[in-house]
């Protein structure tokens, strides 16, 4: 299995030196568009070199192919007011402005009002408003700006010690003489079943990338700050040091399963991963998807189209009958033996101080999950 990029090439369009003098023009960022400007210029994103145009952006959100046909299933826009397009035309040089400080430069090529109907139906799989992902598109404004970008100043990192651009890690996995790479997206701590897929894909690939999000997500995730110190733990007291990295994955959550478990599993590929671990209703929130459909999509696209395999797990957890964790591929007992608990029940029981078993979390995670939502409640 080779280490390509997505398309072949890695993106590099990072340029501190770009003289932005004749620059007049602004359009201000929010912050899934800074996120996903740096992540164009490092190349989390390959081969996509800017904001999308019209044809891109139609292609992806009907076909999840670019228009050269390679395979994209999240459209990356720059959405702006109607105020602002019409002061823009094809060929300007703009800059990217968030909080007053430049951080890009587009090279606009179009200008174009999406159907964002389309685009809740086609991408997110609903039109309904309490998807927090459809919540999101609709409230950013109603134009989007297509472009190749460049990135002139790097994002201040919250987590330097574990952030790498995908030269980076490409060169670290290098090092560790790792051939496999599997690559792990999550938004959530990291609880028994988590570690029961990853450590049964460690069985078989060289190494585990722990790429926890840890861009903009919904307010009643636990926050990134308070995961991050419970990966820290967890690693240290359960994983082997040579078989692990950790590293943060700086986008923003869509909450759009199935079409964001592509956009996952290629986004690692360009980190460097072979493999991508889809587990349960990957992506997913309440109950917009099925179960496994993050899974099925993956049979919509050829092994060489994707370029990255997809390593599928069944539904986990800990069977007390078997004594240890299972899915219902191993273990032949009934629900009533199982530990199964809600993402929501375990944050109710949290943040009441209550703890749940060790069947289902590590007590060093709970422990920093409850003492970091009191800290966080007390802000
Ligand atoms: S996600 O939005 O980032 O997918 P989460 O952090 O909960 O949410 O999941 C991370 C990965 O673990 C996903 O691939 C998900 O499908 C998988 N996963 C989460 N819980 C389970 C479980 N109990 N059994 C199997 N896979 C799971």
């Amino acid at each position: 299995m080779s280490l390509q990029p997505h398309g072949g090439l890695l993106v590099q369009a990072f340029n501190p030196e770009k003289d932005l003098t004749a620059i007049r023009k602004e359009i201000e960022l929010d912050a899934i568009s800074l996120s996903d400007l740096e992540l164009i210029a490092i190349g989390g994103y390959s081969p996509i070199e800017g904001f999308l145009t019209q044809e891109d952006y139609e292609s992806v959100v009907e076909q999840s192919r670019l228009a050269s046909d390679v395979v994209w299933s999240i459209p990356i826009t720059l959405p702006v007011t109607k105020e602002k397009a019409a002061t823009l035309q094809a060929g300007d040089e703009v800059k990217l402005v968030y909080h007053h400080e430049v951080y890009g430069v587009i090279q606009v090529a179009d200008i174009y009002e999406p159907n964002k109907r389309k685009e809740a139906l086609l991408v997110y799989g609903t039109e309904d408003l309490a998807h927090p992902g459809v919540q999101k598109l609709y409230e950013r404004p109603a134009i989007y700006v297509g472009g190749k970008i460049t990135l002139v100043k790097r994002i201040a990192q919250k987590f330097p010690a574990y952030s790498f651009d995908p030269v980076e890690t490409r060169q670290l996995f290098a090092e560790k003489g790792w051939k496999t790479i599997v690559g792990f997206q999550t938004r959530n701590p990291v609880h028994r079943a988590h570690e029961y897929i990853q450590k049964a894909a460690l069985e078989t690939i060289d190494g585990l990338f722990l790429n926890p999000l840890v861009g903009e997500t919904k307010s009643d995730d636990v926050s990134a700050a308070i995961r991050m110190e419970s990966y820290e733990v967890l690693l240290q007291n359960y994983y082997p040091e040579s078989r692990v990295q950790l590293g943060v994955f700086p986008a923003a959550m869509r909450y759009a399963g199935p079409k964001e478990a592509i956009f996952h599993a290629l986004v690692r590929k360009n980190y460097g991963c072979t493999h991508f671990i889809v587990g349960r209703d990957h992506a997913g929130v309440g109950d917009y998807y099925g179960t496994y459909d993050a899974q099925k999509i993956f049979e919509q696209f050829t092994e060489d189209e994707l370029g990255i395999v997809p390593l599928k797990f069944e539904h986990s957890f800990y069977c007390k009958k078997c004594e240890g964790m299972a899915t219902t591929k191993t273990c032949p007992h009934d629900s009533t033996a199982h530990v199964i608990l809600s993402g929501t029940k375990v944050r109710e029981m949290l943040r009441n101080g209550e703890v749940p078993p060790t069947t289902f979390s590590r007590k060093e995670v709970v422990d920093i999950l409850i003492k970091g939502m009191r800290k966080e409640a007390v802000k």
